[in-house]
């Protein structure tokens, strides 16, 4: 239980479903809301506080949803809005708090307001989107540097009917809005009252840190760096986190405000000192995803220096949200050679660490990338920009470049289709071979599973005072290859400590006197020593209600 002045989201947990390939109820090969409500046991079964569901409205699907035509609609193959009211209902008739996904930056270029915008320079949507004339003689050239956010082409798009360029941040099919009209913010935050009215408890907000562009212009200033692990040139100074972005953020919390305490969680990119910035004081985004840990180094030093910087970046009442895997990147198991019990290493870490973790379904049972050719490839991004890459040097990539590979259907059993649709029935991605041995029913039946794990971590996190709401320290002078911290409740005084053995030789460690709470790959606690196999973990409770800072 949070404080009585706690908001609810403090330390909650978030699960994200993937609805196309979640649960197929009605046999035609794509998931559905109605497969969500049928199978919202599992989600409740595993713990986790708070549903995230990628996009479900009307769409071309040519991103899968995130190419949206009709913001307070359904997609057919999806349901109906009133599954789509039941879903909010039975998610909290179970105790589960629900984020609808949020795509501010862009619509799909059929949306009926970017048809009309693209017919003319003077029609009533002309100024919705994001228009530029372009440079030379013939001005064909785009109107300066942008780069869309994959870095490999431009972002600016030729349109013959106005002679003009429009901004797609993303893909070619996704122009974005401009927010400097004050008829689109009215437009997308009646949007956002449309679904808080139906009782949504927030939004995960898709790439919200590019929404405000510079209205001069101005090229981007060219610097060769990485981000996230990925290769840019320009810095993007005027595209992404300007200060107007902040600005907006706070008017999007305002507009939640009307409605009590619900919550925004951002999906934006930078290094976690320019991400607090969407905090602003309470005034802003609620979260922001901190992405590093999807391409984490299995390695002790890594995961303290990672958790100490989030840790000095996003203090209380801040709260870092943490995540290993999603709809875009890599599984986590795969980072690891596909080895569960470091699967269940991360799985300690993620759920024992301050702030706000989030689990992509699938990751609980260890759900691993289905390797599909990008020859193949439905996903528009590998579709378009990466097909010619060849095989070879696809498959040794550390990052997948086709996201179908970690969309592949959730698998619910070891039988036909993973249960994830019918029997006969084709699903829209293929199934990976390996759901007859990683699904929920046969990892529901065994007690030392992957899932099993994650169920009570789930647990004892909502459990402790500790674990949920407390302190980090991070507790120096473990032994070589050994992630250690302590966590905190200064009302109750309870305090727990996670020892993760990340390295090569077994370890010991001697905290004060304790009693476990969990653990995976063997790890024990005797007395008062914990024995760390390699690629164990361990989670115990201080016994002693005297406290000292040197102990651990
Ligand atoms: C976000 C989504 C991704 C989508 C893109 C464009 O990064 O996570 O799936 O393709 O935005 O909306």
């Amino acid at each position: 239980m949070n404080q009585p002045n706690e908001p609810w989201w403090h330390g909650t947990s978030i699960y994200q479903v993937y609805p196309r390939s979640f649960a197929d109820s009605d046999g035609d090969g794509i998931g559905d809301l109605r497969g969500i409500i049928d199978r919202l046991d599992h989600i409740a079964a595993l713990g986790v506080q708070t549903l995230w569901v990628s996009p479900f409205f009307p769409s071309p699907q040519e991103d899968f949803g995130y190419d949206i035509t009709d913001y307070t609609g359904v997609g057919q193959e999806y349901g109906t809005l009133s599954d789509a009211e039941e879903l909010i209902r039975a998610a909290h008739s179970r105790g589960m708090r629900v984020m609808f996904d949020l795509v501010l930056n862009h619509t799909s270029d059929q949306h009926p307001w970017f048809l009309r915008s693209k017919g003319s320079r003077d029609n009533p949507k002309s100024d919705w989107y994001i228009w530029a004339d372009g440079c030379g003689r013939d001005g064909r050239r785009p109107p300066n540097n942008w780069r869309s956010a994959l870095e490999v082409n431009s972002a600016w798009q030729w349109c013959p009917e106005r002679g003009q360029f429009y901004m797609a941040t993303f893909l070619p099919f996704q122009p974005d809005l401009n927010y400097r009209n004050p008829e689109v913010k009215d437009a997308m935050f009646d949007v956002v009252r449309f679904w808080l009215d139906r009782g949504v408890d927030g939004f995960r907000l898709d790439i919200f840190g590019q929404i405000m562009k510079d209205p001069q212009f101005r090229d981007n200033p060219l610097s060769p760096h990485v981000v996230n692990g990925f290769p840019q040139g320009w810095r993007r100074q005027y595209t992404e986190n300007t200060a107007d972005n902040i600005d907006f953020a706070r008017e999007l919390h305002d507009v939640c405000a009307e409605y009590g305490d619900r919550i925004l969680l951002g999906e934006v990119f930078g290094p976690p000192e320019v991400l607090r910035a969407y905090h602003a004081d309470g005034a802003g985004l609620d979260l922001v995803f901190l992405f590093d840990f999807l391409r984490y180094r299995y390695d002790a030093n890594w995961f303290t220096e990672t958790i100490r910087r989030f840790e000095q970046a996003f203090p209380s009442p801040m709260q870092p949200t943490y995540v290993l895997e999603n709809h875009d990147r890599s599984r986590t198991i795969d980072r690891v050679g596909g080895d569960p019990a470091k699967a269940a290493v991360l799985a300690v870490i993620l759920l024992s660490v301050r702030g706000v973790p989030t689990i992509y379904m699938g990751q609980e049972i260890g759900m691993s990338n289905t390797y599909i050719p990008l020859d193949d490839a439905l996903d528009p991004v590998a579709s378009r920009f990466f097909r010619r890459l060849p095989e070879f040097v696809n498959r040794r990539l550390r990052e997948r470049l086709n996201r179908d590979e970690v969309r592949t259907p959730m698998q619910w059993d070891g039988g036909p289709n993973a249960g994830f649709c019918p029997p006969g029935v084709r699903p829209w991605l293929p199934v990976n071979p390996d759901h007859v041995t990683v699904n929920v029913a046969d990892e529901t039946a065994d007690p030392d599973s992957l899932l099993a794990l994650y169920r009570t971590l789930s647990r004892v996190r909502r459990a402790s005072a500790a674990l949920h709401r407390g302190t980090l320290d991070l507790i120096p002078g473990l032994p070589e290859g050994v992630l250690g911290y302590r966590r905190t409740d200064a009302a109750s005084g309870e305090q727990c400590a996670t020892f993760a053995n990340l390295g090569r030789r077994e370890q010991e460690v001697r905290p004060i006197s304790s009693t476990l709470l969990t653990g995976c790959g063997g790890a024990t606690l005797d007395g008062e020593l914990i024995r760390l196999p390699p690629d164990s973990a361990i989670i115990v409770r201080r016994t002693s209600s005297q406290r000292s800072a040197a102990g651990h």
